[in-house]
């Protein structure tokens, strides 16, 4: 099948190249010429694992390739994913300008049926404003199919080729055949495809990612009530997540949610909520939950150090948003880092895959460092800020003759602080007690 889709960022590149990959033959549209360009020389824009292989094979057998010619590939093609950004606009609502404009672009040069897929998280209600955006605007038939995307960056590819489920929301028979025929390659191992209404597949997106950033904001405040009552948020965790009911994914306290999604999605929710009369506290209180935790480690250090912090430096592990991905987009290290050096304090940055993106968002104000270790010379104190794989069993004794004074900050509970204590660290968990070494 032929298939186009506009906007080659973490979601449209990754779903082309994976509807590539299947057997299509796929032109992704960008109209960043310099991206497309980039990735025409084979340059991928982002990191995601596995994504680099994927494209290049896909690209050398010519099923996939890069375009900013986006009205020539609407007439080649009988489908069309719209993937571009739906960012936060100053109100909290999402900004559709992108999703409008390429739907009007469709319009103008479509010569015949055409299917305008959705894979942007949309408001409720999009898929009407899109159908008649099209309808104004030309005389052939088309279906507009309301089709979420529920990958994470990091695992994106695996989420992509082997999801949970398909939602697609749609009413045209012949619109969800092709849909089917399109996914039946991703779901031979049972997971359903979910056929509904478009509103319906619009409301989902939202609702799951409400929910999982409520799941963190709640396990945050369990945490920070732990440290208090002097219970183990690890043991907590565990002994929830047996509960079938409950669960074990999403139960893990840290330093807040980022991202590109979560942040945007429940802004976008508690807007449209006002917009039907609706207030959702609970979404606000998410939301604020986050806010503050991700102020917590920074209230830590303060704790630790005091106030001024001239004259202090501290080694930060972790700069994007989670693992596995270099996105920087509302990562909470960028509240952690200005906060330190708001303080005062100059902060020795690492990062495995995002130090070019930290770079955008920190210009020269603090110093990177390609490797974990190097970071810590001279360091006050250690922050762990994302949980990559590789500061799991990190060289204890190496880290403690670097740093000037061995103290841990540990947003993302990646020690035991028994462990820690017999290496002779202060470490300071998250929802943990923290330790000290029998001396200090
Ligand atoms: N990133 C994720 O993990 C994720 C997961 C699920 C859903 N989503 C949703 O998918 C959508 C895209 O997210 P993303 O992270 O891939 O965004 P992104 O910002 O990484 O990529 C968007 C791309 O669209 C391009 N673009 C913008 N306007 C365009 C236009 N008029 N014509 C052609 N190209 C245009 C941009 O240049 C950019 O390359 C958003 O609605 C997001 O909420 C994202």
């Amino acid at each position: 099948m032929k298939i186009c889709v506009v906007g080659t960022g973490y979601v449209g590149l990754v779903a082309g190249t994976c509807f590539a990959e299947s057997g299509n033959d796929v032109v992704c549209v960008d109209n960043v010429a310099a991206k497309i360009e980039a990735l025409r020389q084979g340059v991928i824009p982002i990191y995601e694992p596995g994504l680099e292989e994927l494209i290049r094979r896909n690209v050398a057998e010519s099923r996939l390739a890069f375009t900013t010619d986006l009205a020539h590939e609407v007439e080649r093609s009988p489908v069309i994913f719209i993937a571009v950004g739906t960012p936060s606009g100053d109100d909290g609502s999402a900004d559709l300008s992108a999703v409008m404009s390429v739907a009007r672009e469709i319009a103008r040069v479509m010569d015949g049926y055409r299917i305008v897929v959705t894979k942007s998280t949309v408001p409720i209600g999009t898929h009407e404003r899109i159908r008649s955006e099209i309808a104004g605007r030309t005389k052939h038939p088309f279906d507009v199919v309301s089709n979420p995307e529920f990958l994470k960056e990091g695992a994106a590819i695996e989420d992509f080729m082997k999801p949970d489920r398909v939602v697609i929301g749609a009413s045209s028979p012949r619109a969800i055949d092709v849909m089917r025929q399109l996914y039946e390659p991703f779901v031979r191992t049972g997971n359903p495809i979910l056929v509904m209404d478009n509103a319906s597949a619009e409301m989902t997106k939202y609702a799951a990612n409400a929910l999982l950033a409520t799941r963190i904001s709640f396990m945050n405040e369990v945490a920070n009530l732990c440290e208090r009552v002097g219970a183990d948020v690890d043991q907590v965790r565990r002994g929830i997540g047996y509960d079938r009911r409950i669960g074990h994914h999403f139960l893990f306290p840290g330093v807040g949610y980022g991202g590109s999604c979560f942040p945007k999605d429940v802004k976008a929710v508690i807007h449209t909520a006002h917009e039907h009369g609706m207030k959702f506290p609970l979404l606000n209180a998410v939301e604020d939950v986050n806010e503050a935790q991700k102020h917590l480690l920074v209230e830590k250090v303060t704790g630790e150090f005091g106030g001024d912090l001239a004259g202090r430096r501290f080694a930060v592990w972790g700069l994007a948003f989670k693992p596995r991905t270099d996105d920087m987009r509302e990562a909470p290290s960028i509240t952690i880092v200005e906060g330190l050096l708001a303080g005062g304090a100059e902060v020795a940055a690492h990062d495995p895959e995002a130090l070019g993106e930290a770079r955008k968002v920190f210009g020269d104000r603090v110093s990177y460092h390609r490797l974990n270790y190097d970071a810590l010379e001279g360091a006050d104190a250690l922050l762990i800020v994302t949980e990559w794989n590789e500061f799991r069993r990190p060289d204890f004794p190496r880290m403690k003759r670097l740093l000037r004074r061995p103290v841990i900050f540990d947003g993302r509970n990646l020690y035991e602080p028994e462990t820690m204590r017999q290496h002779g660290f202060t470490y300071l968990p998250i929802g943990r007690t923290a330790v000290r070494p029998a001396a200090a």
